[in-house]
């Protein structure tokens, strides 16, 4: 039991958008770390990391990740925080889903990552701290993937044929 594919990478590499394509073409479900955090608190992430702090929102999404990698034959896509924790990384490495890194640039998500209130991590300074986190956790995102798919000057329909292929 464990999900179709899991897609990781950092804030605005296209994780929800390949998705949701992938699960459209393979006819199953598409489910994601921070849309089943806000059904199941009834919260916005940003809400969540403004009036609860970054650490509630943590543990919720552990929580959240834990549950989704035993749900069978979704398209999962996580956070871009979510495969960083200690015990997510583990469970990572461990499951036998295929787990794709969207790797994207600084210049090409510059433009996806300007003022967006619905990413509480990049409220100031959204291109600097993107960066920052993005050094932090690359080695972490390499270190998981079963592939890497540098998505930088590929279309939509590029990245989910080679995701499609993986599957196939
Ligand atoms: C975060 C990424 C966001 C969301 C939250 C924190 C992160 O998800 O979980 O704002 O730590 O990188 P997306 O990667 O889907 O934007």
């Amino acid at each position: 039991m464990a999900p179709r594919v899991i897609l990781i990478g950092p804030m605005g590499s296209g994780k929800t958008t390949v998705g949701k394509l992938v699960a459209e073409k393979l006819q199953i479900p598409f489910r994601d770390t921070d849309q089943v955090i806000e059904e199941t608190t009834g919260k916005s992430v940003s809400d969540i990391f403004l009036e609860d702090g970054e650490d509630e929102f943590r543990a919720i999404e552990k929580k959240v990740l834990k549950d989704e990698l035993l749900a069978d034959g979704a398209v999962l896509a996580l956070g871009g925080g979510a495969p960083i924790s200690i015990d997510a990384q583990s469970a990572l490495r461990a499951i036998a889903s295929p787990v794709i890194y969207l790797d994207i640039s600084l210049a090409a998500v510059a433009p996806r990552i300007g003022f967006n209130r619905d990413r509480p991590l990049l409220l100031h300074n959204p291109r600097g701290q993107w960066q920052t986190l993005m050094e932090a956790r690359r080695p972490i995102y390499e270190s998981i993937a079963d592939l890497v798919i540098d998505v930088n000057d590929k279309t939509e329909a590029e990245i989910v044929s080679l995701v499609l292929e993986v599957l196939a």
